[in-house]
């Protein structure tokens, strides 16, 4: 990625204090929605590492994920598939739970939308604790299919999800912008 595009892209991220709670301050993307070159050039920067990684079929997390893996998807040629919240998908779906700081959290993929001939990249908009992204991989193994790698655009270090996430990437990369 350029400098140029790195600036355009950070310059395009609003922190916004105190939200959803006090003391966190939230990273908004809708300003780099709203702009259609940083969209297209976020697009095209994601659309580059699934090449690079060889992936095969794209995996979105809900919900800004999909807002970003979908034209992802569609710039790579690549086929589109949603892991969503429990309870979203009407087909058969297998599911994986997850630790939240307070509970757990679970997810779902349709069992029929991914299978053994399938390289996966995993796209969000952020990586934090990293539980959904490790979640996630592990739908994606257990459906049969191969991790080509997991991409953010933002990755909150101070949350260490990379090092949470390390053994469930298996030396698949994580690609954070
Ligand atoms: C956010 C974000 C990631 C996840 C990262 O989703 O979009 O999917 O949290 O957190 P983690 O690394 O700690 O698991 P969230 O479900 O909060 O909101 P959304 O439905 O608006 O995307």
């Amino acid at each position: 990625m350029t400098g140029g595009t790195r600036e355009l892209l950070l310059s395009r991220i609003r922190d916004v204090a105190d939200y959803p709670k006090p003391g966190v301050l939230f990273k908004d993307i809708t300003p780099l929605l709203a702009d259609p070159s940083a969209f297209t050039a976020l697009t095209d920067e994601l659309a580059a590492l699934c090449a690079t990684h060889g992936a095969t079929k794209i995996v979105g997390l809900e919900a800004r994920g999909f807002i970003l893996a979908a034209p992802v998807a569609v710039r790579a040629g690549l086929g589109f598939v949603p892991v969503r919240k429990a309870g979203k998908l009407p087909g058969a779906t297998l599911r994986q739970a997850y630790e939240l700081e307070y509970g757990t959290a679970e997810i779902e993929v349709h069992a029929e939308d991914l299978d053994a001939g399938d390289r996966v990249m995993v796209i969000d908009d952020v990586l934090a604790t990293g539980g959904t992204a490790e979640a996630s991989l592990e739908l994606v193994r257990r459906a049969g299919a191969e991790v080509a790698g997991v991409a953010v655009l933002m990755e909150l270090g101070f949350l260490a999800g990379r090092a949470r996430l390390e053994p469930a990437l298996r030396g698949a990369p994580l690609e954070a912008l």
